[in-house]
């Protein structure tokens, strides 16, 4: 039987100008797609969200949460209620019922099989045009999700990394930053930052993922070694801002000082109003990123939900004794 879901996740993404849609990209490329948030959680300059945060969701039963508080003292986040969604171009069923609730302030994990729908259910989460949602609901502060466009998803604060961050020839680092950036201002109704003005915005946040500042200007993951580009990721959300960010494999390809380092900027960006849905198949990420509870998903559903146990009993015994559980 499967348990009771309590973990709430979310984030927004931003499309750059269609100026910079480089063609080389395959059509459904969500490359350009940048989270932005406005969060507290995720300290960022900005000014809060103008979606307001809803008190409480009646749509989702979640009467008591992993760390045994009752949710009713809590402020649902994100509610996903029985998600199903199918690939948009051969109709095949990934997601096949997914409930998740992350309040405020939560850490959540997903653990699973390779091919058990994590990325899947991430993507759709932030409207990745390769998927088609079927049935279900998803309710971030209040809102429904399904209804945005990816953009403003984004602005409303939900921020992705992907597992496989892409490529962008032809557009520095610091160009698409900036102009991700001012996308979310101008959204906003705040002035844009000029160059000189956003470096003095990104500049210090460099140390924080611990990146030289070459990067900045290298075309965006061009020629990136794969631990570069998860820093690089981190940065986007550091400068952008997210209210839930969701790391898809953040901790793959890094090497143990890049690990620290991307677990440290995490943790820095971390307010008690703001989520993390983070998705690794390692224990050693969770014992940076310490996650108020973990999920465990299999053919496209969460069939378990626990605390930092569970990562321990898959290490040891791995999938089957979850599965079988
Ligand atoms: N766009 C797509 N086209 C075809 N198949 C897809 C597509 N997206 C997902 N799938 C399939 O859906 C299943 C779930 O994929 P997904 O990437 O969500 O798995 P995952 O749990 O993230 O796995 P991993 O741990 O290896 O990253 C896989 O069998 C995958 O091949
Ligand atoms: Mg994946």
């Amino acid at each position: 039987m499967a348990w009771q879901i309590q973990c709430t996740a979310s984030a927004p993404l931003i499309s750059p100008p269609p100026s910079l849609k480089p063609k080389c990209l395959p059509p459904h490329s969500l490359v350009f797609t940048l989270p932005v948030a406005r969060s507290s959680r995720f300290r960022s300059t900005h000014t809060p969200s103008p979606r307001p945060v809803a008190a409480s969701l009646s749509t989702v039963e979640s009467p008591t949460s992993a760390d045994g508080l009752d949710d009713s003292s809590k402020t649902p986040l994100l509610e996903v209620k029985g998600l199903t969604a199918v690939i948009a171009e051969t109709k095949q069923e990934i997601l096949k019922g997914v409930n998740l609730v992350i309040h405020q302030g939560e850490i959540h994990a997903i653990m699973g099989k390779n091919g058990s729908g994590k990325s899947t259910f991430s993507k759709v989460l932030v409207g990745h045009p390769d998927y088609e949602v079927t049935g279900g609901s998803v309710v971030f502060k209040g809102e429904n999700l399904l209804d945005m466009e990816p953009e403003e998803r984004s602005l409303a604060g939900l921020f992705m990394s992907f597992q496989a961050p892409v490529e962008i020839p032809g557009v520095s680092n610091i160009d698409f930053l900036n102009m991700a950036y001012n996308a979310r201002r101008k959204k906003l109704g705040e002035p844009e930052l000029g160059p000189l003005e956003f470096y003095a915005y990104i500049y210090p946040k460099l140390d924080l993922v611990n990146m030289k500042t070459d990067f900045l200007n290298r075309n965006v993951n061009e020629g990136f070694s794969g631990g570069e580009r998860k820093r690089n990721e981190i940065l986007q959300l550091a400068v952008l801002g997210a209210e839930l960010a969701i790391l898809d494999e953040i901790d793959s390809g890094l090497d143990v000082d890049a690990l620290r380092d991307v677990a440290k900027a995490v943790n820095g960006l971390l307010t008690p109003k703001n989520s993390v849905l983070m998705i690794t198949h390692y224990r050693r990420l969770l014992e940076v990123i310490k996650p108020t509870c973990i999920h465990i998903m299999e053919d496209g559903r969460i069939i378990k939900t626990g605390d930092s146990s569970l990562a321990e009993v898959l290490e040891e015994k791995g999938y089957t004794a979850i599965s079988a559980a």
